[in-house]
């Protein structure tokens, strides 16, 4: 917030803004993707959920947790929707941590499915529960928010494009190696590229370019980031409906009652 406003004010000045933390911000570029549960109608498209959960679990589990979803949660209408049976012999991929075991002492146990995802793996790569709605992709111009308007937060847009924004230049800096990434702010990133296509193998028979895998897991984190999205579209909508009905039926109420003063010659005074 306070970035933008400082950007805002120093564009509003005719300042120009040359190096430093916050003109590399500006410069990382994010291009589009139109993903199925964009707009008003939009709804998330249960098989590239499944191949998102597939990246997930082959590629950026070994890092990434996801501590605040819930595994009986990938059953749920609306979201990859498994099977139960499925749902099940996939919680049992996963070990987690219980505190009552051994006396009190805790001992890793085989995940049901009402335990959570395990969380990170590694201290330094951050939860992606609700990364897509922790970052936006797109801003200003000019800290208007208007790219907002028309495009989205962009936070899906955002994953996909750090995943396929790699330029194979590294550095080493204080004893940690850093990636140059045109989509992250700052233009290093710790992350080593995860994805380089054909990572995995998709039983459908879906393409594995960099670009799909890329927006397929983008897709699932969206989803484990707002994974009611279908049913508040929905209600929204209803909603408006209802509004709109009422705005008729007002409408014409209205016309009713005034309708015999309305109809009277000036001066009359009205009937009743
Ligand atoms: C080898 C470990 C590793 C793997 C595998 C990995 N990541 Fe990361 N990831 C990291 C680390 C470390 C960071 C923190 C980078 C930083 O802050 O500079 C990170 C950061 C991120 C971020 C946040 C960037 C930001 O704006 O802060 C996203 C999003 C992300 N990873 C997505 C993924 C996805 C999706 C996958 C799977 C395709 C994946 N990562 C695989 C280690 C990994």
């Amino acid at each position: 917030m306070l970035k933008q406003l400082t950007i805002a004010a120093s564009l509003a000045l005719g300042l120009s803004l040359s190096g430093g933390p916050v003109a590399a911000a500006e410069t990382a570029h994010i291009e589009d993707v139109d993903f199925s549960f964009e707009g008003p109608f939009g709804k998330f498209d249960q098989n590239q959920l499944q191949r998102g959960l597939q990246v997930y679990t082959e590629i950026c589990s070994a890092c990434h947790g996801l501590q605040f979803v819930p595994l009986r949660s990938l059953g749920d209408p609306g979201g990859p929707q498994l099977p139960e049976d499925q749902v099940r012999a996939y919680a049992e991929f996963w070990e987690v941590w219980d505190p009552e075991l051994l006396d009190g002492e805790g001992d890793f146990r085989t995940a049901t499915p009402t335990d959570h995802f395990p969380k990170s793996g590694l201290s330094n790569a951050p939860d992606l529960s609700l990364m897509a709605k922790a970052r936006a992709g797109f801003h200003g111009p000019y800290g208007t928010g208007i790219n907002q308007f028309f495009k989205g937060m962009g936070g899906p847009e955002y994953i996909t494009n750090i995943l396929t924004s790699y330029t194979g230049e590294e550095k080493e800096q204080a004893g940690a190696i850093f990636y140059e990434n045109t989509a992250f702010p700052g233009g290093w990133i710790a992350m080593s590229p995860p994805l380089y296509g054909d990572d995995v193998d998709y039983a459908d028979g879906t393409s594995t370019a960099q670009h799909q895998i890329a927006e397929d897991v983008s897709a699932f984190l969206m989803w484990t980031a707002e994974p009611k999205m279908m049913a508040r579209k929905q209600a929204g909508f209803v909603g408006v409906l209802m509004l709109i009905i009422l705005t008729a039926l007002l409408y014409l109420t209205n016309k009713r009652i005034w309708a015999p003063v309305k109809s009277s010659r000036r001066g009359d005074v009205p009937a009743e």
